[in-house]
This record gives structure tokens, sequence and C-alpha cells, in this order.
């Protein structure tokens, strides 16, 4: 998969940037062809020179070569490269990427790259937890960016926790992947549901849930990097849209997503219904704000249209539709329950029992229902890795 890939791996100044040259040396194993660019800081632990010897090319530090004042176009490196790798990548080198400060080689080849860029943090425990750290990550994810998580074990201070940049092999193992799929969906048209909906009591007020997009948001991306013609339907979230190939239509409530929804499935080839649809809707909207008094005060509620089960019932040959189920309790039964009433193909589900899943976080905890009977079960894991199982079970269906 890595035959012949151009790969920028960008080193920053970590004790991790020893595993740089094992990571230049497994690339250029595979086949790939690699630039190196490394910080001054990244310089003062791991010497240009070795490096070099193992790319068979000069390692690009500065804008100019001091000795002749050639100048490196960052540029023409952001455009040559099929991938970039930022590996180690410190808190200040992802504090920089997120907030564009260009004062250095590195960053501004980052900001030039027109490639997927892929980043390996490597970091002491507690700057990796810092919600500094996170927020910064969270901004390169949202911007396209493709995250290593680093690893928990002992770190260079000697303490245990999780900030070791991954290994070698595994980041191998990463673009590999990313590239094996790249263009595995590319012709097929998803439709993702994502996020809450408002369904509005009065000008002021609404009724909602937690669901913060997260994880529909994780499925559209997932889709559009393997080349799907991606419609992401969103409830009100804070979220970017991850890909610039997504096609994204916000809606509010639960029966503009039904309309939306109804619209584009015809062409589709595949559905999966990842909102958190309210189930109910007032059945009076009050044009002006409810004064408060001290009465109780009943609202009545009608039911809206579940779209999921509506997607259901036109469903055509060769046409697949896959739903979630967020559970409490007796969480089998019901999720089964729902793939069938739905005539969902697989259904996802998670539960707020398990640490770690469901709305909001980051992370998710699944396990696959499928039509056929089967049952896969995953440990809790980022959301975006609990979307690539996810369209890889998709991808199942679509192959067939
Ligand atoms: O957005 P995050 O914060 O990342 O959180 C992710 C999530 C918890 C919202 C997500 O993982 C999830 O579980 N989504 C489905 C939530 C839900 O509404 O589950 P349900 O069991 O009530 O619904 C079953 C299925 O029917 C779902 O596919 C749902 O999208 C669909 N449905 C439900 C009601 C309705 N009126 N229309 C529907 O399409």
């Amino acid at each position: 998969m890595l035959q012949g890939k151009k790969i920028i791996l960008g080193i920053t100044g970590s004790i991790a940037a020893y595993k740089a040259a094992y990571l230049t040396r497994a690339l250029i194993k595979k086949g790939a062809e690699v630039q190196i660019v490394i910080t001054p800081s990244g310089k003062e632990f791991i010497t240009p020179v070795t490096l070099s010897a193992l790319t068979g090319k000069p390692v690009i530090s500065e804008f100019f070569t001091a000795n002749d004042g050639t100048w490196h176009s960052h540029v023409d490196l952001g455009l040559w490269a099929d991938a970039m790798v930022v590996a180690p990548a410190t808190a200040s080198t992802i504090a920089k990427m997120a907030h564009g400060v260009a004062d250095n080689m590195l960053i501004t080849t980052y900001l030039s790259a027109k490639a997927p860029v892929f980043v390996a943090p490597a970091m002491d425990l507690d700057m990796f937890a810092h919600p500094t750290t996170q927020h910064n990550l969270d901004l390169l994810r949202s911007y396209g960016n493709h995250i290593i998580e680093p690893g928990v074990g002992e770190l260079a201070s000697h303490l245990e926790g999780k900030g070791r940049m991954e290994e070698p092999d595994r980041i191998v193992a990463y673009l590999e992947d990313f590239f094996k799929n790249r263009q595995s969906l590319s012709g097929r048209k998803i439709i993702i549901t994502a996020g809450p909906t408002y369904e509005k009591i009065d000008p002021v007020r609404f009724i909602g849930n937690y669901s913060s997009g997260k994880m529909g948001f994780a499925l559209a991306r997932c889709c559009a990097e393997r080349g799907a013609d991606v419609v992401l339907i969103s409830g009100p979230v804070s979220l970017s849209t991850p890909h610039a190939s997504i096609r994204r239509i916000d809606v509010e409530t639960a029966t503009q997503m039904y309309e939306v929804a109804m619209a584009e499935y015809p062409t589709a080839d595949a559905a999966i219904c990842c909102a958190a649809v309210a189930d109910y809707a007032p059945a009076e909207y009050s044009d002006t704000k409810l004064k408060r008094s001290s009465d109780t005060r009943t609202i009545v509620l009608k039911p809206n249209k579940d779209i999921a089960a509506e997607l259901g019932k036109t469903k055509r040959p060769g046409q697949y539709l896959a739903g979630f189920a967020l559970e409490t309790d007796n969480e089998a039964d019901n999720a089964q329950g729902k793939m069938r009433r739905k005539n969902f193909d697989f259904i996802v589900m998670n539960s707020l029992q398990d640490a770690g899943a469901g709305f909001g976080g980051d992370t998710n905890k699944i396990s696959i229902f499928k039509g056929d009977g089967t049952t896969v079960e995953y440990p809790v894991k980022p959301k975006n890795e609990v979307a690539t199982d996810i369209i890889d079970t998709l991808s199942e269906y679509l192959s067939q």
C-alpha cells in the first residue's frame, strides 16, 4: 500500500524522536519515498545525518540552506506529498499546527500540504491530558487531520500514563490501512444522520437531547475518506464539517430530518441512522414565550415520524440501512428488536451502562448485531476508530 508513496515525515523536539529513525526505515522498507522535515529542537534529539543516511535525501529544517542560500519551498513540498506524518508531535507543534503559527519549516509545510496529515503525539501524561492539548487535538481533528493516539506506559519522565508515541510499526499499519481503504467507497452515495433534533415548545425552549454529533460526524468523515459521496444530515451541533467533500444539510427538527432523508435515500447506496431523533414533539407551538406561573404545566406531545423505519420500508434490493440503538437496559434484546422493526441490515448498540460510551465524549463502546444473527463486540475506542469498525462492516455488505 505504501509502494511509491511520497511521505513527508515531520520530526519535532521530543525524546521519542529516536523512534523516527525506525519509522523512516519501516516506511522505506515498504517502498515509500520519505522526505524529512525536522524542527530546530528536533535536531537536538536526533541528528539529521542519521536521518539523511536512511532516506538518501538531505533533511530539511530551515527555510534556506545556510551555505548556498537555497530556498526550500514549503509549497512545493506540500504539493509533492501523498501523506504527511508528524511523529513525534510535541504539545508545542500540535498547538502551532492547530493555530497556524507558521514560524518554522514544518508548520509552513503542514499549512501548504494538500495530502492527508497524520499526527502521532508524544509527551508527558499531564501535558497530553491538559485541556489545552486536548482542545488543540480536537481542532486538528476538526480540520480533517488524523490523530494516531499515543500509547499508555512508562514515559521518559518515568511516570506511567498516556503519552508514549505510537510504535513505528503501528504507525505504518495505520497508514497502510488508510491507503488500502482510500477509494474503496468511490462512487457510493451514503447518507448519515447525526446529532440531536430540537422540537420547539416556544421561541426560547425546545425538547432535545445530549447528542453532540461526534459519532455521526466520525462516520461521515470515514466514508468521505474512502471516497464515498456523503450526505450528512445533521441536527443542531457545534461541529465543523469533517471533510471537504461532504455535502452537509443542517436541520433542526425530526420532521425536517425525515424530509431530507426521504428525499436523499432513493438515490443512495446506504444510510446509517446515527441521529438521536426526538420521538415526540409538542403538539402545539406557542408563538410567544410561555409565561411562568406557580401551577404545574402540561405539554401534550405528538409522535414524530420514525425516520429509520420509514427508510426501512422503502429499502430496495442492493440498498443497505444501518441504525443505532442507544440503550440503558436489556440491551441485546432491545437492539435486535429495533433492527427487525426498522428493517436494518445491522444495528450498532451503545449502552449508557458502559463507561466511555454514548453521548458527548470522544469514545464509544459498541456491539454490532447483524441480520444474520452474528454479533461483534468491541472495546472502548475513540469515535473515529469506532467509525472505522462500523464502515468496515457496511463495506462488507456493499461488496456483496
Ligand atoms: O452524538 P454523540 O454525542 O457522539 O452520541 C452518539 C449517540 C449516542 C447519539 C449515537 O451513538 C447513538 O446511539 N445514536 C442513536 C440514538 C437513538 O436515538 O437511539 P434509539 O435507540 O432511540 O433509536 C434507534 C434508531 O432509530 C436510531 O438509528 C435512530 O437514529 C433511529 N430513529 C429513532 C427515532 C426516530 N424518530 N427516528 C429515527 O430514525
